[in-house]
Order: C-alpha cells, then structure tokens, then sequence
C-alpha cells in the first residue's frame, strides 16, 4: 500500500509513513491563474491518500476530487482517505429550509469513488460517520494526547462551551479523573446581556478549568466561556482545541484570556503543539 500526500501535509505524511514502512507519494498539483486547478497521481490498485483540506477548503476539495477520479479512473478499487480536518462538518443538519445537509453531499460523493475508509479527527458530530451507507468513517480523539498535554496544570474540571462538545469533556474528564459539564447560556432580564454558567451550578471558585471543543473559528465561542469562567472565579482556564483556524482576531481574545492554548497540527498554527500523526497512523494501520 503506497501512501498519497498533498504537498501541504507532508509534515504528517512523513511522520505518516515513517511510522508505518509506508511508500510516500506527492500528489502532483497546479493552480492555474483562471483559478482552476489540476493534479497527477501515479497510478495505484490500493493506496491510502492523505489531504490536509484547510486552509482554502474548496479549492482542496477540488483537487481531491481530481485525484480520486484518477487514481479510479487508473483502476484503484480501494482508497483509504486520511482528511485530518474534515470541512463543511458543521452544517450537519438543515439549520433552515431549503440548506443542503452539506457534510452529506460531502460524504456521498466520496462514496462515488472506491473510498473504503475515511479517517478524520475530531468530527463536529460523531454522528456524521452514519450519514452515508458504505462508507466506514474513523473518528479518531486523540483524548491521551490532551490530558498528557493539560496533566500539569492540576485541572478542577473539564468544561465544554455548550452541549455539542459534552462528549469531548467527558473523553478528557475520564482520563484526568475530574468531573465535567458544559456551560449553559442565559439572558439577564434587566439588562438583556448574555451570560453562561456551568450545568448544574459547578462552582468554579478557586478551580482550574480546561474548556474542549472541536474548532477554533473566530474564538468568540471559546473565549465567551473563558471569560465566563474566570467571572465566575476560575483561578486558570486553559484549553484544549482540535482544530484551529484562528479567525480575524482570534489571537487577540484568546491572550486575553485563556492561559494556555493547545490544539493538533491537523491545521498548522502557532498553538498546534499536539501531533495527531502517531493518532493517525495506528488507525490506518488498524485498518489496513
Ligand atoms: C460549533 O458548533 C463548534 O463546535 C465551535 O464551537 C465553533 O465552530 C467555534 O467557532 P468560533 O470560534 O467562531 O466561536
């Protein structure tokens, strides 16, 4: 089995392959100045190909679309797909009439293909793994890399900004052996301002929070729960992210408030302290 990269995840690719004996291809690419693209794989019956699809999520669908229909096209009848961040996840659901449930487009058109498996960490909902027949998704939580990263800080508790991200506390929560909850949101009926506490009246006097959640888009999510947390009296708030996309200015209300950030390197960026290759790398083996 040979392994296909996109020249933007040869980090992974090469821990990738290092770790598993693997034969590392680079997916050949061109941006065209009209905007369109092309790629140029060789030819392969089995491979497993690695696309690292954020930044620039729509021209990296393209391309990996591309390489899909080639490599069938050259007669492969299985495809493991490694996407580390799979986009358009959060439109899991039709939030209004007439919206595509845009993940399952995704889904069902890789399911076009002889995608076998697809391997993502972290996904919005971990439910999106059953949305198309056919198709194994692995959703990998890389939790013992969380907790070995936030051990020293003597967390309190484990606190997810809202309900969607309880599942993450409850992973880490388990591994530090302290309790979790997430915050809950309320409007003052004087003064019309929002605010949140933890389910269930936590008291956070004195403790040392990690918040989880999946993506760090703008922050404003992230930090309204630091905030939170700390007016409430937390003594520290540190947290635990998978993917960061660090939006306009992110980093300005994150150094405002959080103590430590720590989130994967499925997106590069400054706080992408945590490698999730090894993660990766077992579940492709697990599989193949
Ligand atoms: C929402 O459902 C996600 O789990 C994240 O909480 C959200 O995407 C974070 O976005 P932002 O950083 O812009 O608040």
């Amino acid at each position: 089995m040979r392994l296909y990269y996109f020249k933007n995840a040869e980090d992974l690719a090469r821990q990738i392959a290092g770790a598993l004996g693997l034969d590392a291809k680079l997916v050949e690419e061109r941006d065209f100045p009209d905007g369109e693209v092309l790629v140029r794989v060789e030819p392969a019956r089995e491979a497993i190909l690695l696309a690292r699809l954020y930044p620039d999520v729509n021209k990296n669908l393209v391309k990996l679309f591309l390489a899909l229909d080639a490599l069938s096209d050259y007669g492969a009848d299985r495809v493991v797909l490694v996407a580390p961040y799979l986009p358009y996840a959060r439109q899991d659901r039709r939030f209004r009439d007439g919206e595509p449930i845009s993940v399952k487009f995704l889904l069902s058109h890789l399911r076009q293909y002889p995608v076998s498996h697809l391997i993502a960490v972290d996904l919005h909902k971990p439910y999106i793994g059953d949305y198309v027949a056919g198709l194994r998704v692995v959703n990998v939580y890389p939790a013992e890399k969380y907790a070995a990263a936030v051990r020293r800080w003597s967390v309190d508790v484990v606190l997810s900004p809202d309900a969607g991200s309880l599942h993450r506390a409850a992973a880490l929560a388990e591994l530090l052996g302290v309790p979790y909850n997430y915050f809950e949101k309320f409007r003052d009926r004087e003064t019309g301002e929002i605010y949140m506490k933890p389910r269930g009246d936590v008291s956070l006097q004195g403790k040392s929070v990690v918040l989880v959640d999946d993506i760090l888009a703008t922050g404003g999510t992230l930090v309204d729960a630091c905030k939170n947390a700390k007016l409430l009296g937390a003594s520290a708030v540190y947290a635990v992210v998978s993917h960061c996309q660090l939006l306009g200015n992110a980093r300005e209300k994150i150094k405002g408030c959080v103590n430590a950030l720590y989130c994967t390197n499925t997106i590069p960026c400054e706080y992408s302290s945590l490698d999730v290759s090894e993660d990766l790398a077992k579940s492709i083996s697990a599989i193949l």
